[in-house]
């Protein structure tokens, strides 16, 4: 007999800050991957209320968010920023929905799961109402080196970012556009939204740095993210996270070093198995991840794995990966988790 899957019963959803540059990636997450959406909320700023925003053919309004906005919601999705999560995250949850949260105000939280679903979906069943999302950085770093840690410990990663605008948001992205356009015009541009001019030109990533350690607030974010999400508060790792002018998706230049040596051959094989990852590692045509090609994907792209010539006990290896922010470092991780959710009940 032919066992068709039972369709999952319709999820009355909340999508919070539905006009950001994450919150429109949640629409078009939840369309392409015909999650069954039931009722689906709208959520923004006073600002955007009243506008409509396209979902399966239909135009849907947004509602200015308030404290009586989760009535009746089973899951809502938040992207609109750490104070708004804060605020509205624990309303959400006293009115019965569970909040999977993009900003990083309870990752750190205990006993508020920081999932990965490629790495580590067992902890979602723990959730008290609230999971935490983590950071597009830590998802696009942890996702590939996961499958190496599971069979060869990994001890110690060095990792450097190339960060896109739109972690910054969607008025960053703009900013990315128009001053670029300005300089190409040989107009002066005012920096609005980031700290320092964006066109043809690089800087350390835009939070604070803590005076004690010199790591920013971002560099900071990874590192004990990734402790978390693995599981492994021995793990040691240095970050150096750096936007570049690039404007949907993050390249990041990893070292790791394992427990035992590791040849690179035997690194190739596992990430090329690796859910979540696609092998781009083409030496013959120079052709490697870039943040071009994986805009608008749902993997991310990983090559250069070589040896690290730094390490001759041949236990640490290089690589380079490039994912999509606003997908797989935003709002495709956060419907995977919705998804788990939705299968577990
Ligand atoms: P709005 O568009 O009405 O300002 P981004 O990350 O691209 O900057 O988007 C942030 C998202 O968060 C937007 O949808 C924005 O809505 C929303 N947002 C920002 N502040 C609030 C707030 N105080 N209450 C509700 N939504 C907010």
């Amino acid at each position: 007999m032919n066992h068709q899957p039972r369709p999952l019963a319709p999820r009355s959803l909340a999508i919070v800050g539905a006009t950001g540059a994450v919150g429109v990636e949640f629409l078009h997450c939840l369309a392409q991957r015909n999650f069954p959406v039931g009722k689906l909320k709208l959520l923004a700023s006073y600002r955007s209320a009243g506008k409509t925003l396209p979902f399966r053919g239909e135009a849907l309004t947004v509602e200015a968010l308030t404290e009586d906005s989760f009535q009746g919601v089973d899951i809502a999705l938040f992207s609109a920023g750490g104070e708004t999560s804060k605020k509205y995250g624990p309303i959400a949850v006293k009115a019965g929905a569970v909040v999977v949260d993009n900003s990083s105000a309870f990752r750190m939280d205990a006993g508020v799961p920081l999932v990965v679903p490629e790495v580590n979906p067992e902890t979602i069943s723990g959730h008290a109402g609230l999971i935490a999302n983590p950071n597009c950085s830590t998802i696009i770093s942890m996702t590939p080196l996961w499958p190496i840690h599971q069979q060869n410990r990994i001890k110690r990663i060095q990792l450097a970012t190339y960060q896109a605008s739109s972690g910054a948001g969607a008025a960053a992205m703009e900013e990315l556009v128009e001053s670029t356009r300005a300089h190409l015009d040989g107009r002066e541009y005012a920096p609005k939204v980031l700290p320092h001019p964006y066109a043809f030109n690089l800087f350390s990533h835009n939070s604070d740095i803590d005076p004690a350690t010199g790591y920013n607030g971002e560099e900071t974010k990874v590192m004990r993210e990734a402790r978390k999400i693995f599981g492994d508060p021995d793990l040691r790792i240095s970050a150096t996270c750096v936007r570049v002018p690039v404007l949907r998706a993050h390249a990041v230049a990893i070292s790791f070093e394992c427990e035992r040596p590791i040849t690179e051959h035997e690194a190739r094989a596992i990430i090329a198995k690796a859910p979540g990852v696609k092998l781009v590692d083409d030496r013959a045509r120079n052709l490697f991840p870039m943040p071009r090609d994986a805009s608008g994907q749902d993997d991310i792209l990983v090559g250069r794995i070589r040896q690290d010539v730094s390490d001759p006990s041949g236990r640490t290896i290089a690589l380079f990966a490039a994912g999509d922010q606003l997908l797989k470092g935003a709002a495709l991780n956060a419907v995977q988790i919705a998804e788990h959710l939705v299968k577990a009940s």
